[in-house]
């Protein structure tokens, strides 16, 4: 059977679809966690050096005229970090640099009282600068002091460091269960395929019946034109078996009335070339006829091995059966014909195909047989459920018994003998539909025999 080409996995398609979506949202977790900590560790950081730096200029005083600043111990105490983390401080006033580091300078000058924060560098480390002012009035003059505090920063790039990390195994956590869970979903949704084809194909060849399983919603659209097409389908099947047997009809009867208005005229028929003509044509009305029942049948058969319509049945009724009624042909033959076996072989098969592989044995041992032969139809149960039908003829060509269940293929021993040669071809395709096979040999005392097994 040919497959369809593949187009890509809806699988992968699937898993990929989802795992990169995971991987984008765990990304953007990361970020938005990271970031987050980033905000928060340094406004933790400026809150402390603003409360720092307002402790210092509440220190602050005029005295004489002149600004005196103690600067409380407090101030830096509370500056203290696990990482040590330097500070630097400078004084000002009225904008001239009073005390403390004289190159840490603020970009923008002190505005009344205002706090100010910059980011900035200090002796080759990054700084985080505040600046306050506050003005002094004195007796006699009003003077602004400003103070410039700055801190380095390792604990806290160590703080987010750590936090990124975590951030990171939380991002690694996430994508890790998020990519768990589009494996499951995408196996869950491809089951949902699967189920679908393994009730197909568990289906026997001869199951049309519509699929009736609830499915998901976006599968029911497949499943209705299924459905639709096992619909067509049985219909055509059903017209061409009807066909068959029309077809089968209409040659059949015009064939017959031909044959015995030409039987009727070679009685009439006085001179010698005459009746040899009439005979060749009631020959060659018997070879049409027989070959077109032997194609329709052989069409017949084909077309029910796809579907066999099994039915309980006993071999050794059906035998029986086709003894008797083939008894008659035997008889203007002078050829016996007994059935001997098992009393009861049943079976569960299709009927009419068992019966025309055994008719057409049954020919052919009556055809390729002496006058006066005996012909025996044995019927066993064990090992399997068989048929066999021998004669006591010459048997079969040795030569050519391997071939002679092909189609269309006639023994040499068959040249004045009408046939078609489909008549094995049958039996053989009736027991292979049936998960049986066909034998052919020759007996020691001569004679031909044909076992159909089950
Ligand atoms: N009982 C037999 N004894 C000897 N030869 C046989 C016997 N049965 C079949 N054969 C040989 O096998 C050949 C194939 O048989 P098969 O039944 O398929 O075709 P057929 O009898 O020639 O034609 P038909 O389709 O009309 O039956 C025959 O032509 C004949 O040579
Ligand atoms: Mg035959």
């Amino acid at each position: 059977m040919d497959s369809p080409g593949v187009s890509g996995s809806l699988r992968n398609q699937l898993a990929l679809t989802l795992i990169g979506g995971a991987a984008v949202l765990a990304l953007l977790l990361f970020f938005a966690v990271r970031s987050y900590a980033v905000q928060v560790a340094q406004q933790g950081q400026n809150n402390i050096l603003e409360a720092s730096v307002t402790s210092m200029l509440d220190a602050a005083a005029i005295r004489d005229g002149r600004i005196e600043l103690d600067l409380p111990y407090a101030a830096f105490s509370m500056l203290a970090t696990p990482a040590d983390d330097r500070v630097f401080y400078a004084i000002l006033q009225d904008g001239v640099h009073l005390s403390g580091y004289e190159d840490l300078a603020f970009s923008q000058g002190a505005t009344g009282g205002n706090l100010m924060f910059e980011i900035g560098e200090m002796r080759g480390g990054a700084v985080q600068k505040i600046s306050a002012s506050r003005t002094l009035i004195g007796a006699n003059n009003r003077t602004e002091v400003q103070i410039v505090l700055a801190q380095t920063q390792d604990a806290l790039s160590e703080t987010l460091d750590q936090i990124s990390r975590n951030a990171a195994l939380l991002g690694l956590g996430f994508f890790g269960l998020a990519a768990a869970l589009s494996f499951w979903a995408t196996s869950a949704t491809i089951g949902q395929l699967g189920k679908l084809t393994s009730s197909v194909t568990r289906r026997g060849p001869q199951d049309l019946s519509p699929f009736t399983k609830p499915v998901p919603r976006e599968m029911a659209p497949l499943v209705t034109s299924l459905n639709s097409l096992m619909g067509r389908l049985d219909q055509s099947l059903s017209r061409s078996e009807d066909f068959i047997a029309e077809a089968a009809h209409r040659v059949r009867t015009p064939l017959a009335t031909v044959r015995s208005y030409a039987e009727a005229t070679l009685q009439r028929v006085d001179k010698e070339e005459n009746r040899e003509a009439m005979r060749s044509m009631v020959k060659a009305i018997d070879e049409s006829s027989r070959a077109a029942g032997q194609l329709l049948d052989h069409a017949m058969i084909t077309f029910r091995a796809d579907h066999l319509e099994r039915e309980e049945i006993d071999l050794v009724v059906v035998a029986r059966e086709l003894v008797l009624r083939l008894t008659p042909i035997a008889d203007m033959k002078d050829l016996s014909l007994t059935l001997r076996g098992d009393p009861h072989v049943p079976y569960s098969g299709d009927l009419v195909l068992i019966q025309n592989a055994v008719r057409n044995l049954i020919d052919n041992a009556m055809k390729y047989s002496p006058a006066e032969g005996a012909i025996e139809v044995a019927v066993a149960l064990h090992p399997r459920p068989q048929i066999r039908v021998c004669d006591r003829g010459p048997g079969f060509p040795t030569d050519e018994i391997e071939a002679l269940t092909t189609r269309f293929r006639r023994g040499a021993n068959a040249a004045n003998t009408i046939g078609s040669g489909l008549g094995l071809t049958i039996a053989r395709e009736v027991a292979q539909a049936h998960g049986g096979q066909i034998e052919l040999a020759n007996q020691e005392g001569g004679g031909a025999c044909v076992t159909l097994s089950f």
